[in-house]
């Protein structure tokens, strides 16, 4: 009896044990924007390659000061027409692969801005009852009956002001088995001035930082110490369930920031995935990554 005094319980042994293998094999995932080329695929085709955990339908432009909300898909559909609303079966041929689809409001083109908390309970309301689990009248919702897993702030333009009041709403609507995700992509310059205030409600699932078209915080031309100092200043500061590092996923795809995927997989991932918030890699855009197989590339070290 005595003699086994000092040994680990079995249970705590066990614990250990799963904590141990838990981290070590907590891998990242690849979050990509689908929506603004129509020459990208189907989303149920980007879901299909296998490598994204996370989609993001780009983008929910027009919303805001009492305007009527106007989602914008590029060549893919025209929503004017209800073209989107079969968009609903490829949602869900997504998830049942278990990735997570968003829709994502704002981007670089657009007119939206919230006016005060009144149009942001408003505008909260809309999204719930047309592309998350509210359903009602479900015939007028954009992209039909499927019910998204949540909404991606991409907050570029506008004023800073009643995000978080709208973030604060969105999650009000998490039910038993029916979460909604919310997640959001500022700029790398920290905090971010649109987004910043919003991201301090520290509600967000998943925040993909745009590392590019910000030089002072990103990767230029054989420099990766801005970059790094700017994800710790990230991963150190958000509270959110996890932090990626959003890049262009070609030279093209953006003004600046592009990374070579070998230098990304050699020499910055080894470094970030230490992090313990790391949650992996955002691409700008399935279109790009089309263009460059830039997913293809790293998906074995995110
Ligand atoms: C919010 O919705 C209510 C009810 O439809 C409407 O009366 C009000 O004008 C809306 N507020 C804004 C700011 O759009
Ligand atoms: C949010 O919180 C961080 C600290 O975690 C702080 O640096 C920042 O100034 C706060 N405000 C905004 C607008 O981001």
């Amino acid at each position: 009896m005595g003699s086994k005094r000092g040994l680990v319980p079995p249970f705590l042994l066990s614990l250990l044990l799963h904590f141990i293998l838990r981290t070590s094999a907590a891998k990242g995932g690849i979050a990509v924007y689908w929506g603004q080329n129509g020459n990208e695929g189907t989303l149920a085709e980007t879901c299909a390659t296998g490598r994204f955990s996370y989609i993001n339908i780009a983008f929910l432009n027009k919303f805001g000061g009492g305007q009527t909300p106007e989602l914008n898909l590029a060549g893919h559909c025209n929503p004017a027409t209800n073209s989107c609303r079969i968009i609903s079966d490829d949602i869900r041929a997504c998830q049942k692969r278990n990735i997570k689809v968003m829709l994502s409001i704002g981007g670089g083109i657009g007119k939206y801005s919230l006016s005060s908390k009144e149009d942001a309970q408003n505008f909260s309301l809309y999204l719930w009852n047309n592309f998350l689990a509210g359903h009602s009248g479900s015939a007028t919702r954009p992209l039909g009956d499927a019910a998204l897993d949540g909404i991606d702030l991409d907050i570029e333009l506008g004023s800073s002001l009643y995000y978080d009041d709208l973030v604060k709403l969105l999650k009000s609507y998490n039910k038993i088995g029916l979460k909604v995700y919310v997640t959001g992509a500022p700029q790398c310059p920290f905090p971010d001035r649109l987004m910043g205030v919003a991201l301090n409600t520290s509600l967000f699932d998943y925040v993909w930082v745009q590392f590019y078209n910000n030089p002072p915080c990103q990767y230029t031309s054989g420099n990766t110490d801005n970059l790094r100092n700017s994800w710790i200043r990230w991963t150190s500061s958000v509270n959110a369930r996890r932090i990626f590092l959003g890049l262009p996923a070609a030279p093209r795809a953006a003004g600046s920031g592009y990374i070579p995927p070998e230098l990304l997989t050699a020499e910055i991932l080894p470094v970030i995935r230490r992090s313990k918030n790391y949650g992996g890699v955002m691409l700008w855009s399935k279109y790009w990554d089309d263009q460059s197989g830039y997913s293809s590339a790293i998906i074995k070290s995110v």
